[in-house]
């Protein structure tokens, strides 16, 4: 380490001179310290216990008022000045180690960055709300209900009683005599008649279950089931909405044919298809109007009201809008298909 300047007398013989030039020597060595530890440790060499500052100011009590008057200003001044230079010289070496920090953090703004993956609604979200999107601005409001149903809710109520061969076409899977999971989402209908007064118009988006599976069969879907009750609901207006609701799902004027077809809540009942591109009728839903033995068991009088209800697989719509040949790949969760959707 470099040599530290001393005065090297006893206080009373030093003059304003010597503690000056021992100043400008101390300074010098301070202003050339590279680094905070070569700081430090002249502050311990030229301040501390040690250094020759405190030493002559332990002198002090040996002089008369005139030499306390005296030396006790040079050794103000001293200490003064050499703090004054630590001081500088700390700030400016800190100001160096920043600058030497911030360099070498540097960021690189040209380097690629990390990709952040978004999410998106599944296809099935979306079509449902693409369905759901048409009856709600045509007044109808969704309802709910749970997928663990009774074999009345499920069954009974619509009109399908024990041992009727209807219950074949469901493929239900039964938890005991009593609860099943839901195989349609008309429960959800006789439930709402139960509990609301008419006129009604309600859609009832869900899940279903059926055993069954294939390339267009899942034993989980979706289902979209509609319901009007009013007093002068006809098929004329079941399949007016119908076909509206075909035309603005897939964005166009849609051929639509009605085919009779049995349903034991609907009476009569029909089977739509939509003529496709090329040239097939494709079967997209079941529709009819409301059994009045249905309205019966739900507290409503058939001879004051009417009513019309129309079903549909949201897959199956899916499949439709999208081009897709497999309903399995919806409930694969394979990333690839997904972010196509995004
Ligand atoms: N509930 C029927 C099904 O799941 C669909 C349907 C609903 C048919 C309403 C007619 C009227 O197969």
């Amino acid at each position: 380490m470099t040599t530290i300047p001393t005065l090297n007398q006893p206080l009373s013989e030093l003059n304003e001179q010597d503690f000056a030039n021992f100043a400008d020597l101390a300074c010098k060595l301070i202003d050339d310290a590279q680094n905070e530890t070569q700081l430090q440790e002249l502050k311990v060499a030229l301040q501390g216990k040690k250094s020759e500052i405190t030493v002559l100011s332990k002198q002090m009590g040996g002089l008369d008022a005139n030499g306390k008057k005296t030396y006790g200003a040079y050794l103000h001044e001293l200490r003064t000045r050499l703090s004054k230079a630590f001081d500088e010289r700390g700030a400016f070496l800190a100001f160096l180690a920043l600058n030497e920090k911030l360099a070498s953090e540097q960021v690189d703004i040209s380097l690629p960055a990390r990709g952040v993956a978004t999410g998106s609604l599944h296809p099935i979200t979306h079509i449902t709300q693409r369905m759901k999107q048409f009856f709600t601005q045509a007044g109808f409001s969704v309802a709910t209900g749970p997928e663990v149903e009774s074999d009345y809710y499920n069954f009974e109520a619509l009109n399908i009683p024990d041992h009727h061969p209807a219950r074949a076409m469901h493929d239900t899977f039964y938890f005991d005599a009593h609860y099943l999971l839901r195989t349609h989402t008309s429960g959800v209908q006789i439930r709402t008649m139960e509990s609301s007064e008419p006129p009604l118009r309600i859609i009832c988006p869900g899940r279903v279950y059926r055993c069954d599976s294939d390339q267009t069969h899942s034993p989980m879907f979706h289902q979209m089931e509609g319901l009007m009750i009013s007093k002068s609901s006809n098929f004329a207006e079941l399949k007016g909405i119908i076909h509206e609701f075909l035309n603005a799902f897939f964005g166009k004027e849609m051929t639509v044919r009605f085919r009779p077809s049995f349903f034991p809540f609907t009476e009569p009942s029909a089977e739509v298809d939509i003529l496709s591109d090329n040239g097939k009728w494709l079967e997209v839903l079941g529709c009819g109007m409301v059994h009045p033995q249905v309205l019966r068991n739900c507290g409503i009088n058939p001879d004051e009201y009417t009513g019309f209800a129309f079903g549909m697989g949201i897959e199956r719509f899916a499949m439709l809008y999208y081009g897709i040949s497999d309903l399995r790949l919806f409930f694969q969760n394979d990333l690839r298909f997904l972010k196509q959707f995004a």
